[in-house]
């Protein structure tokens, strides 16, 4: 016997831009961030690590390889060093067709300077890329969100359910999602994990490659948030909306933003 899953439509479905409108500018840069605002996206999510002396920076990988003119670890940079390198030109190489004179020689902005040009005019979600006992980076980016006044406005996911519980131990205010990886875990979630997850989450950011409707449903019941990432073809947006998602992670939030109109 086939049971359909009754959907259940989020009040509000929110279009997050996933390292700014990244399929358009270089990721987790000003000008992806500025895009991600000029279309509308309701939230901008960036990946945090820290340099060498402890300066939150945007940047998704920890070395700055991939995304920059140069190697290294980003924990072993300076701020300095960091602010030397060019964060856009490979995009330009990489996407042609997507490629601006204003995207070469972009930098690898700090967690300050996105904070101190959107203000509140934004939604942010920050990911903790890397939590040591060591190094303590919720306190850290704790500290950041109240130096702005930034609680109303600002959520917080990562894979790390340790340093989940960690930030939600340190401030309980913040609305914080459990990433989960495509490793079936997210099919098969039970009850017991998802009342665990409730105990320091609002949401589950699952990767949308691995998970159902029913799957949505199962952890709407569970009066968890689903917010998936990446989608970026309107087929799968379509199905994501239609499954009753609270959210999707997206490069290209304009093409979610016609998925929600034409819904
Ligand atoms: O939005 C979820 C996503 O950011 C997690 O994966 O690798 O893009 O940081 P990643
Ligand atoms: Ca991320």
């Amino acid at each position: 016997v086939i049971v359909k899953e009754i959907i259940d439509p989020a009040q509000k479905v929110y279009t997050i831009a996933h390292r700014g409108a990244s399929g358009y500018a270089p990721e987790n840069t000003m000008p992806a961030f500025e895009l991600a605002r000029e279309m509308d996206s309701d939230s901008i999510e960036l990946d945090i690590h820290l340099t060498k002396d402890q300066i939150p920076v945007v940047i998704h990988d920890d070395t700055v390889n991939r995304t920059t003119n140069s190697k290294g670890y980003v924990k072993n940079m300076t701020l300095e060093q960091i602010k030397q390198l060019d964060a856009g030109s490979w995009f330009n190489k990489a996407y042609p067709m997507f490629a601006r004179e204003i995207y070469a020689g972009t930098t690898i902005p700090t967690l300050d300077e996105v904070f101190e040009t959107f203000g509140k005019d934004i939604n942010y979600v920050l990911e903790i890329k890397e939590s040591t006992p060591k190094i303590n980076i919720e306190v850290l980016l704790n500290e950041y969100i109240k130096k702005y006044n930034l609680e109303k406005v600002v959520a917080i996911h990562s894979f790390s359910a340790a340093s989940l519980r960690k930030f939600h131990s340190i401030n309980p205010d913040i609305p914080l999602y459990q990433l989960v990886w495509n490793d079936y875990t997210a099919v098969r979630v039970t009850e017991a994990y998802l009342a665990d997850v409730k105990s320091y989450a609002v949401g589950i950011s699952p990767n949308f490659q691995g998970i159902s409707a029913s799957y949505v449903a199962q952890i709407k019941r569970a009066g968890l948030k689903v917010m998936p990432y990446t989608i970026n073809y309107q087929l799968n947006m379509d199905k994501a909306y239609s499954w009753g998602v609270d959210g999707v992670y997206t490069n290209f939030p304009d093409r979610f933003h016609e998925v929600i109109e034409t819904n």
